[in-house]
């Protein structure tokens, strides 16, 4: 058994959709999320340089926090680094990309998926190779939503200009005729309603953050890592952005849990 914390990460609030689905299935774990708010959104930038944001907030989680383990709650950075990352520390290290795609591939009956991400992720081919892996016979369509992270960050999930912009960029998805649509970026579960309206009601919608959290159980149960106490577990908020929006955001999307939000200054 083991008492550290579980550090998860993400540029910004994104990672909160898995880290409510890891604090609904494993309520005592202890948990160090940081919101890299600071120098978000990771999607337009290039892969090298989300790769150095990963392996310092890597670095701090490990260093300055002692976590057992670390969820790369962001596909962006999970494509960038998540290999990189796997080989440079002993913890076990978690991406959303496979457990996305075992989701999708679970759901889908006609075998048409499609999967929307950020432009850094969808031009990663990071969800191409995932699927070819699973050996599926998958028809997958992928697109990549510049914009949706913008809109989620600034608190705005259903307004008219999100819904206009789902209608362009999920048109390809439409039109190919998917039966589920896999939300490969971990900010658009809070765009579920606009993204669900556009796409129609036969569209299953899929996001990897249970699928993550299940993967997070596995793995503590293989390796005896799960926490000794079943009370409830602590849970610290940290951004390297401005710490009182993303208090007042963080509450609005996730909840009032997100008290206490402390301030990290990566070193560069
Ligand atoms: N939540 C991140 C992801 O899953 C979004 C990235 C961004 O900052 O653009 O890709």
């Amino acid at each position: 058994m083991d008492d550290r914390p579980i550090g998860v990460f993400d540029s910004g609030f994104g990672g909160l959709t898995v880290a409510r689905a890891m604090i609904d299935l494993l309520p005592a774990e202890d948990i160090v999320y940081v919101a890299d708010t600071g120098r978000y959104p990771y999607g337009p930038r290039l892969l090298d340089e989300v790769r150095d944001f990963a392996r310092q907030i890597t670095a701090s989680l490990v260093a300055s926090h002692d976590v057992k383990m670390v969820v790369v709650a962001c596909n962006t950075a999970a494509a960038a680094a998540l290999d990189l990352l796997r080989f440079e520390y002993e913890v076990p290290l978690v991406g959303v990309i496979d457990p996305g795609v075992r989701a999708a591939i679970k759901a889908t009956t006609t075998r048409r998926i499609g999967v929307i991400g950020t432009v850094g992720t969808i031009a990663s081919g990071a969800y191409q190779r995932a699927v070819a892996a699973q050996r599926a016979h998958i028809h997958l369509t992928c697109a990549a939503c510049p914009g949706f992270v913008e809109f989620v960050e600034r608190g705005e999930t259903r307004s008219d200009q999100v819904h206009v912009l789902a209608e362009r960029l999920l048109a390809p998805l439409r039109q190919d005729r998917v039966d589920t649509l896999l939300l490969g970026c971990t900010h658009y579960p809070f765009l579920a309603r606009t993204i669900g309206d556009v796409m129609g009601r036969d569209v299953v919608l899929v996001s990897s953050a249970d699928e993550t959290a299940f993967e997070v159980r596995a793995i503590l149960a293989d390796t005896g890592l799960g926490r000794r106490s079943a009370g409830k577990g602590v849970h610290r908020w940290i951004s390297s952005g401005d710490t009182a929006s993303f208090r007042e955001l963080g509450r609005r999307l996730f909840g009032p849990e997100i008290d206490d939000v402390e301030q990290w200054v990566p070193s560069h």
